[in-house]
């Protein structure tokens, strides 16, 4: 296993290009399955994810390659419609399969996720919403079997907004017979991003980046190329790695109309952020201003920055509250910032942060992705070095970000981690 070395303190310096997103690969990797023949897909990510997705398109029978953050699909000699449990326990996205299979092959296998380390994470929404659009499900051995003949349109009205469910109702109502209505929808625009590619497909998508979103059914969709849209989570977590080490950075390649909430709430913490039209420069002048935040859904300030926030809260000059809305018990990095230093109390969904002057580099572990990007933060802005063991966390959904952060200035690598006994 590997772990990161990071020696804090350094102040960072220069410009980086943001990544394609990793929340936007995964359902247009399981949308290519809808259209057998070949798919090209550009500025993707390198990343374990992405990997444990092509995997498992390769097990229903599809071509997959990525070379150069460009995947090359060929989802003609697809065959096999299921998604087993060993890949869906490593990777709950799997779960995107679930429409696409079932609106290609009339039906579907596909395991049930299970808990995470955040709670128990259910997906009710995907289930009721196969059903309405006419499918017969059963859950027998962990897994959910799931067929329909043809698939038709439905009304859905979706009582908690979520990405997962309206992806992959979007997905397998593309090819139903008649309209669909998705109320409540999730208007993420990782689901535009869906909705284009679908639409390049030939589906008749309207309303996609909204919470309403209509979908004529059509009986076929073409193969398609497609651009994915920049990460806009690893964008703010790496304007947050400036910020808490009082840094300048110019970050390229992004959606500054994808992270308004983060460069708002930067600006109310006293930083300074030009955005030119792809990019973005933060620049600092001192510690913090402590900002309570909410997270809410898109264009809210999203959960995958909670971590990050409180992580440089814990350096504000005073203190603040981070209440998350969406996942309550996403707290587990709140116990390893306190090992190094970091004066924070969890009541229910909220964080109590009281800014500290200083943190101190202690060894640390991650708990999960935004965990680690969190502790790696941190780390960056602590006195002294800071261990970070489980970085396979990390791998998940930033790509080489040890060398990354090196270009800029950062003192952090990755060193083997010998397995305890
Ligand atoms: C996606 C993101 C994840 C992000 C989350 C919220 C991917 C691969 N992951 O996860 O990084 O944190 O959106 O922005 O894109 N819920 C139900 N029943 C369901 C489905 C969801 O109750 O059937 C609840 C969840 O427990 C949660 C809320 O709805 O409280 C939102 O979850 P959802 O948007 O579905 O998250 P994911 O798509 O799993």
């Amino acid at each position: 296993m590997d772990k990161f070395v990071i020696n804090g303190g350094n102040r960072l310096k220069g410009t980086l290009s943001v990544s394609g997103a990793k929340n936007a690969s995964l359902p247009l990797m399981a949308a290519a399955l809808l259209a057998p023949g070949k798919h090209e897909i550009s500025n993707v990510p390198e990343l374990r994810d992405v990997r444990t997705m092509a995997h498992l398109l390769r097990i229903t029978g599809a071509k997959v390659e990525l070379l150069d953050h460009t995947l090359f699909m060929d989802t003609e000699p697809c065959t096999f419609w299921e998604a087993p449990y060993e890949l869906v326990k490593t990777m709950r996205a799997s779960i995107y399969v679930l429409g696409p299979l079932l609106a290609r092959f009339g039906k579907a296998r596909v395991s049930l996720p299970g808990g995470c380390a955040w709670g128990p994470r259910p997906v009710d929404l995907h289930l009721m919403g196969m059903e309405k659009l006419g499918a017969n499900l059963e859950l027998s051995g962990g897994y959910i079997n799931a067929e329909a003949k043809q698939l038709h349109g439905a009304r859905i009205n979706f009582k908690i907004q979520s990405v997962g469910a309206t992806g992959n109702i979007m997905m397998a109502a593309v090819l139903a017979k008649g309209t669909t209505l998705l109320q409540n929808a999730a208007a993420e625009p990782e689901m535009a991003a869906l909705a284009d590619y679908l639409n390049a497909m030939g589906a008749k998508i309207h309303g996609a980046g909204t919470d309403r979103i209509e979908i004529e059914g059509v009986s076929e969709l073409k193969p398609a190329n497609f651009r994915n849209i920049p990460d806009r989570i690893e964008a703010g977590t790496l304007l947050v790695a400036a910020a808490i080490t009082g840094s300048e950075l110019t970050l390229n390649n992004l959606r500054v109309d994808h992270i308004e909430a983060v460069i708002d709430t930067l600006e109310q913490a006293g930083y300074t952020l030009k955005a030119a039209e792809n990019s973005v420069t933060l620049s600092s002048t001192g510690r913090p201003l402590p900002v309570d935040i909410r997270t809410a859904p898109f264009p809210g300030f999203p959960t995958d920055m909670q971590a990050q926030w409180i992580a440089l809260m814990s350096l504000a000059d005073g203190s603040c509250t981070i209440t998350d809305t969406i996942y309550h018990d996403r707290f587990t990095h709140v116990a390893e910032l306190k090992r190094l230093g970091a004066d924070i109390q969890v009541e229910g969904n909220t964080a109590f942060v009281r800014g500290a002057n200083k943190l101190q580099g202690a060894p640390v572990m991650s708990t999960d992705l935004r965990a680690s990007a969190c502790l790696i933060l941190a780390g960056l802005a602590a006195e002294g070095r800071t261990d970070l063991s489980r970085v396979y966390h990390i791998d998940r959904g930033y790509e080489r970000i040890e060398q990354r952060l090196r270009s800029i200035g950062a003192e952090i690598w990755r060193e083997d981690e010998p397995m305890q006994t």
